[in-house]
Formats: structure tokens, C-alpha cells, sequence
């Protein structure tokens, strides 16, 4: 067995369509009596895992070994496998010739990550309409807020004149969302690496959002860096990526210190210990591996590639226009938006509904639709803040409450879907929005641990 068998295995054993994902047929029990298929409209949190990421995974898995430690057969193919993982990522994300792609856990993981492997003296810019994963990790660095920007246009303009303000001798980075996670818009990645490249400073690419939804390409946006996370990608195995350029990272102490970071290791006469770390990827992968994590994100990575990006996009679009068209017709929502309703956007849509607490209503659309969406501040409270109209620096808890049922909303809600997403899903959910506006829920609701539930 080697590693193009394993992989040839898994695409014989899968008789799936490209992008269908896993969870379809699931039913759920609804208050009203009986069940439905869910309705699982919540990818910007979580996406399904796609059928063949599934299917690969379950075909590698009886050959999983341990990386770059066996000297067995497995753990020979399992390091194969994992260092093929990391090229067809690179791939994906069309890097440079010479980037790094380090696999951490998570989107918040490599923005740790980069943020622990700032040059001293380091400034930062960060739009306060970000995710906390870019808002916060650079918190130790000197840091500038920058206002949220109501246009594509002016989110470039205020970033070049917070530029042109820095100290032009030290290293700057700035931080920026491909895709917001509240309003879906996609921001002007390219314009924003052109202005700080032009001011000498670098960028990262939060691209959680956007990497499910669209082709992300390094050398063509430009970019510094780019970090995604694979449960977006519809590869929810515990790994995400950082990848980018090398220096830095090359420079920077290890994340973690342990066995895989380190290439050599003496104890001194003086009774220390002297360690050389390694200058590659690993340098910053102590420790086990996740294997299996970065198998599943290169999994999803080829067949995102193979199925083709244009027809996702296609396809969302028409999912997209189904839900905006939807709630339009209902007075009482409000869609929150930063750029218009002209923006871009991928399929991440947030609103209020007017009289109704926004936990009630994702509550009465799991509990008599089978749909699950999310509610709250989406971990970007001063953007939701803004966009609410509330106070932009109050901080509450991440998916924080309301008060009680029927009390004005401080929160919103988010729908969202991707690859998978039936039409029926969409449907249901703007019918059912619909109908709660109009008829009001059918079922009694209560406030416990701060949230909204069936009362029993
Ligand atoms: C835009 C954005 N960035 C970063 C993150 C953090 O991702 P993770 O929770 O996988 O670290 C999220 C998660 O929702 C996000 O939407």
C-alpha cells in the first residue's frame, strides 16, 4: 500500500456526488409533534464534513501510523501522506515557491500563532469589524484599531491613512477578513495588500469565511499570509493552516516548544540545555502531528479544486439571492450590512427581526422548522455592536443573551450555507421566517442559562 493507493482506494469507494456532505438525512424532533430532515444552516460556524472527505478518511485510517518518528511501513506512509497534505494546501492556496504552510488547529490557532512570531516593535492595524480570532491576538503588539469602513472604498482609504501616520522604519502587519463571518461581504483584499505593501508593511488573510466559499490565491491577492480553518472547509478533523512567508516565522521562537520543533538537543557542562530548532514548518508543530486533520484538508482542498470553484460560487449565488429576496419581503427584517446590498458576498447572512429577541427566533426555527442557525455576536461584537446601532465597545459574552422572550433585540441572527446546501433548506428557512413574523411561535419558549428553550 502506498500513499497513491490509499488515496486511490478512498475515490473507488466513494460513489458521491462532488460536494455533498454528510447529515443530509438526519432528523430532528420538532415541539410541534413528529420530525424533519435538519436543515443545517449554520456553515459559517461549522460546515458538514463533505462525503469524501469522509470516505478518504475512512480509507487512510486503518494505515494511520505515527509522523516523522516510525521507522515502520505506516509510519513511513503516514509522513508521506502528511507532507503530501501540506503540498496539495500549498497548492490550493497558490502559494510562493518558497512560503511555509505550518497546520496548527485552527484559523485562531495561526493568527496566534503570527501574532507570537511579530519582529519586536512590530505595529499592527486591525479593523475593529473583525472576527476576536484577528481582533485580539495581536493585543501584546501596538496595536491600532482602525473604525469600520461603510464602503469597499474607504476601508482602503482609512487603512492607507493609518499607514502613512506609522513609524515608516519598523515592521508593521496588517490584519484583515477575506469574508466577514456577520455580514457574508467580501472585503478588497487585494486593494488592502497593495496599500500596506506600498507603506512597507505586511498583511495576513483571515480567510475562514472566504476559503470555503472562493479560489484564494496567495500570489494573486498578494498577500503576507493566509490562515484558514479546516471545519469551515467542510473538513471538521482538528487542523487548520497558517502559510506564508517564511522569514519571520523562521526567526520567531517555537509556538510550542517539544519533540518535532527541535533538530538537536545537548546538555551543557554548566548543566542547561542547548536546543536547535528546525527552520522549516516544523519548527512550529511540536509535538504528534494531527494527521488525520491535515489529510481531511487536503481532501477538501481537491475536491473543491476538482469540482471547481465557479460552479460553487454559481450555486451559492443562487442560494444567496433565494434568502436575500426572501426576507426582503418581510418589513420586520432588518439584513445588517457594512457595504450595501451591491457588495460581493458569500453565503453568510445576519438580521434582526423587529419586536422578536433574536435567541427566541433561532430558537422557535430549530424547535418547529428543524433549522439550525445561529444567534448572538458571532464572536465580532463591536461589528455587530456597529451594525446593531448599540454602543460599538460594550464587550458581552460570545453569543451572549438577551434578557427574556419578546424583549428588544441586543443580538442578531446568522443563516448561512455553502456546498451541500439543498434548495429545500433555504426555502424552509424563509418560509419559516415568514410564518413567525406573521403567526407568531407556535410553541411557548423560557430563559435558561441565558438561553431560549422549549418550555415543557
Ligand atoms: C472570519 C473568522 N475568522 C476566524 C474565525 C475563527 O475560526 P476558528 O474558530 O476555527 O479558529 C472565525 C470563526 O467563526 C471566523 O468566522
Amino acid at each position: 500500500m502506498s500513499v497513491s493507493s490509499v488515496s486511490s482506494l478512498a475515490a473507488d469507494r466513494s460513489v458521491c456526488a462532488p460536494l455533498s456532505v454528510l447529515g443530509r438525512d438526519v432528523t430532528v424532533p420538532l415541539v410541534t409533534g413528529g420530525e424533519v430532515t435538519y436543515a443545517a444552516l449554520d456553515y459559517a460556524a461549522s460546515a458538514p464534513a463533505l462525503q469524501r472527505v469522509w470516505d478518504d478518511v475512512a480509507a487512510y485510517a486503518p494505515y494511520y501510523g505515527s509522523v516523522h518518528r516510525g521507522a515502520g511501513y505506516l509510519s513511513q506512509l503516514s509522513t508521506d501522506l502528511f507532507e503530501n497534505a501540506r503540498r496539495t494546501v500549498a497548492a490550493f492556496l497558490d502559494c510562493r515557491e518558497d512560503d511555509q504552510l505550518v497546520f496548527t488547529r485552527s484559523t485562531t490557532d495561526s493568527l496566534n500563532l503570527l501574532a507570537a512570531a511579530l519582529p519586536a516593535d512590530c505595529q499592527v492595524f486591525v479593523f475593529e469589524t473583525e472576527h476576536h480570532a484577528s481582533l485580539l491576538p495581536w493585543r501584546d503588539a501596538r496595536v491600532t484599531y482602525l473604525d469600520a469602513p461603510r464602503t469597499p472604498a474607504a476601508a482602503v482609504a482609512t487603512l492607507e491613512r493609518a499607514l502613512a501616520d506609522r513609524d515608516p522604519h519598523g515592521p508593521a502587519l496588517v490584519c484583515v477578513t477575506g469574508a466577514s463571518n456577520v455580514t457574508g461581504e467580501i472585503w478588497p483584499v487585494r486593494e488592502l495588500a497593495a496599500a500596506a505593501h506600498a507603506h512597507g508593511a505586511r498583511i495576513v488573510l483571515d480567510a475562514a469565511q472566504l476559503a470555503p466559499h472562493h479560489p484564494v490565491s496567495v500570489q494573486d491577492l498578494d498577500v503576507d499570509w493566509v490562515a484558514f480553518s479546516g471545519h469551515k472547509l467542510y473538513a471538521p478533523f482538528g487542523s487548520g493552516v497558517l502559510a506564508g512567508r517564511a522569514d519571520w516565522l523562521r526567526e520567531a521562537d517555537p509556538y510550542l516548544a517539544g519533540g518535532g520543533a527541535s533538530r538537536k538537543v545537548t546538555r551543557r557542562t554548566d548543566g542547561g540545555v542547548d536546543v536547535e530548532w528546525h527552520e522549516t514548518a516544523a519548527r512550529h508543530e511540536a509535538g504528534s502531528p494531527n494527521v488525520i486533520g491535515a489529510y481531511a484538508i487536503a481532501s477538501a482542498c481537491k475536491a473543491l479544486t476538482e469540482a471547481g470553484f465557479d460552479t460553487l460560487v454559481a450555486r451559492e449565488r443562487h442560494l444567496i439571492d433565494t434568502v436575500r429576496a426572501g426576507l426582503a419581503e418581510v418589513p420586520e427584517v432588518r439584513v445588517l450590512s457594512l457595504f450595501g446590498d451591491d457588495a460581493p458576498r458569500v453565503g453568510v447572512i445576519s438580521f434582526v427581526v423587529d419586536g422578536w429577541n433574536s435567541s427566541h427566533f433561532a430558537a422557535a426555527l430549530s424547535a418547529e422548522y428543524g433549522i439550525g442557525v445561529r444567534d448572538g455576536l458571532f464572536c465580532a461584537h463591536p461589528l455587530v455592536r456597529t451594525l446593531l446601532g448599540s454602543d460599538p465597545h460594550t464587550q458581552g459574552e460570545c453569543g451572549a443573551p438577551e434578557a427574556a422572550p419578546g424583549e428588544k433585540s441586543l443580538n442578531a441572527i446568522r443563516v448561512s450555507f455553502g456546498a451541500g446546501t439543498p434548495d429545500e433548506h433555504v426555502e424552509r428557512f424563509v418560509g419559516a421566517v415568514r410564518e413567525l413574523v406573521r403567526d407568531g411561535a407556535r410553541w411557548n419558549y423560557r430563559t435558561e442559562d441565558g438561553r431560549c428553550v422549549p418550555a415543557t
